[in-house]
């Protein structure tokens, strides 16, 4: 058996979910549900980051105990995973025992290995913003926030992190593909070249966090808390022999670019410094953008990906994010750009296809269709070049290469529309039934393996493809797969309605409540 553990970072709970969050859980469960397929024991988890000032100060503004407050966001993240039809087998809070427990041991070990001293820390406070700033951050002798800053010093826990630099970057160099993609890694080398500072883990200016073992004024870094998350949702301490676990050996965490230093340098250097192998691979994605900016809740861009799952349903929405932005660039979220991708691809390519071949089936083959004696060359070539296509996609998935995998099923979905278009089954339906005949079993056929492929990325419609289709199948991907040689389809149904573009006024896909 092979093994993959697949993580999303863990969303913070300081506002509700947008197309932001969705997109690094999406791209998880599509890799999940692929690796499943290619039979993997997969374990596949995501959760919430639920300590820290930020949301002390979140939950200070809305008047509500820290507690209830992160409860109420964290269900609105629970709530959304069924929403997008994500198939994750955990879902951590950081605010839950059995990760507290998990932060407090983690710090003891690297305590008792001698990688965490008591120490002070120094830097311009800004009191109005609870915040530090070093000399080259201030801004006309203020904080970059605007704020008063006064140089204080105060007691805190730091991490050894300066000794890591060396050892980091040989294991870079020993695991060339650790990051992804490459010119992150330029970034976190680069980082280390000009010197790494110990690390400030513990915070003594509030107390939202987990507590330091055995020192109740500090609060654990809520970095080094949340990124412990990892380890807590793989059985960590009770499951203590993590290099000889075979998920630890294989995890995945994508994030998004923004936090790859803190996956691809802090935590390899923490787990380092316990006795713990750093992760396989860091998987880094672009942001999606509203009109050149980040989406961000201050800027009042951010959309609502529950909004368009309730519109036009989760498979739409997961093949538009994965489709649109190449994975590791930044992109633009615009409804028009969902509407003319849905249309074009879902509605048009793909459901008339499927739904063209089994009306025809259904009107003009009494819905049962046989595998043809012999086939022609144009047939042998169609199906070679649906083949070509697919097996092409299987290594582009393997790379992240999410928006190229699609591109390859789309390719073969036009080799299916043009065959269909060319031999014209419609037009021999009086003067050669069994040549029409044979056409269509050989559409079944790619339809039902081109659905397959399609399955990780809409697995609702597909779903409903191959139980239209009526052959016996597997969620797995086997090469040059074949249909029974007699099959009797069931009721054909549209996929995906089109979107009329006139309707567009009615919708409202930004979050504003
Ligand atoms: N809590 C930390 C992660 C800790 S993991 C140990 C955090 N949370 S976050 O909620 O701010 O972001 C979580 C993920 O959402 C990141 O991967 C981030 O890149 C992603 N996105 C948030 N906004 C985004 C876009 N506008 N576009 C794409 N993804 C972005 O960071």
């Amino acid at each position: 058996m092979k093994y993959i553990y697949i993580t999303t970072p863990i969303y913070y709970v300081n506002a509700k979910p947008h197309i932001g969050h969705a997109y690094t859980t999406v791209a998880c469960d599509v890799f999940a549900r692929f690796y499943r397929m290619l039979g993997y024991s997969v374990k596949f988890c995501t959760g919430t980051d639920e300590h820290g000032k930020k949301i002390e100060q979140s939950a200070t503004q809305a008047k509500i105990e820290p507690q209830k407050f992160v409860d109420t966001i964290a269900q609105l993240f629970k709530d959304l995973l069924p929403i997008l039809n994500i198939s994750n087998d955990d879902f951590i809070r950081t605010t839950q025992e059995r990760h507290k427990k998990t932060v407090k041991h983690f710090w003891n070990i690297l305590e008792d290995k001698g990688y965490i001293y008591l120490g002070e820390y120094s830097g311009w406070y800004d009191m109005r913003n609870e915040a530090y700033f070093s000399e080259d951050e201030l801004i006309d002798g203020k904080s970059p926030l605007g704020g008063e800053v006064q140089y204080m010093t105060e007691p805190c826990y730091f991490f050894k992190l300066s000794e890591f630099g060396d050892k980091l970057l040989k294991f870079y160099e020993e695991n060339p593909d650790f990051i992804f993609p490459a010119q992150k890694k330029n970034e976190v080398i680069s980082f280390i070249k000009q010197g790494l500072k110990d690390l400030a883990v513990s915070r003594a200016t509030f107390n939202w966090g987990v507590q330091v073992p055995n020192d109740l004024k500090h609060v654990v870094y809520v970095w080094l808390d949340a990124l412990t998350n990892y380890l807590t949702v793989n059985g960590y301490p009770d499951n203590e022999d993590q290099n000889n676990d075979k998920y630890w050996q294989t995890v995945h965490h994508f994030v998004g670019k923004e936090i790859v230093r803190f996956h691809a340098l802090y935590w390899p250097a923490f787990l380092m410094a316990a006795g713990i192998n750093p992760p396989k691979r860091i998987v880094s994605h672009g942001w999606w953008l509203s009109e050149g900016e980040k989406m961000s809740k201050s800027l009042g861009n951010v959309q609502d990906p529950k909004k368009y799952c309730e519109l036009f349903g989760s498979d739409a929405l997961r093949y538009f994010m994965l489709r649109e932005l190449s994975f590791g660039s930044d992109g633009n979220f615009s409804l028009e750009g969902f509407i003319n991708r849905h249309n074009s691809v879902l509605a048009n390519a793909y459901g008339n296809l499927c739904k063209r071949t089994l009306s025809f089936i259904q009107k003009h083959c009494g819905g049962t269709v046989k595998r043809p004696e012999t086939l022609t060359s144009e047939d042998s070539s169609f199906i070679g070049d649906v083949d070509a296509s697919l097996s092409e996609a299987i290594p582009l998935m393997e790379q992240y290469a999410f928006s190229k995998y699609l591109e390859r099923i789309e390719q073969a979905i036009s080799l299916a529309n043009q065959y269909i278009d060319y031999q014209k089954p419609w037009s021999i339906k009086e003067s050669d039934p069994k040549r029409m005949q044979n056409i269509l079993f050989i559409l079944l056929e790619q339809i039902f393996k081109i659905t397959k492929f399609f399955y990780p990325i809409i697995p609702i419609a597909a779903k409903k493809v191959l139980t239209q289709i009526n052959a016996p199948y597997e969620l797995k991907i086997v090469f040059g797969e074949k249909i029974p040689d007699i099959v009797t389809i069931n009721e054909p149904e549209t996929l995906f309605p089109k979107i009329e573009t006139t309707e567009l006024e009615k919708l409202d896909v930004f979050a504003n409540d």
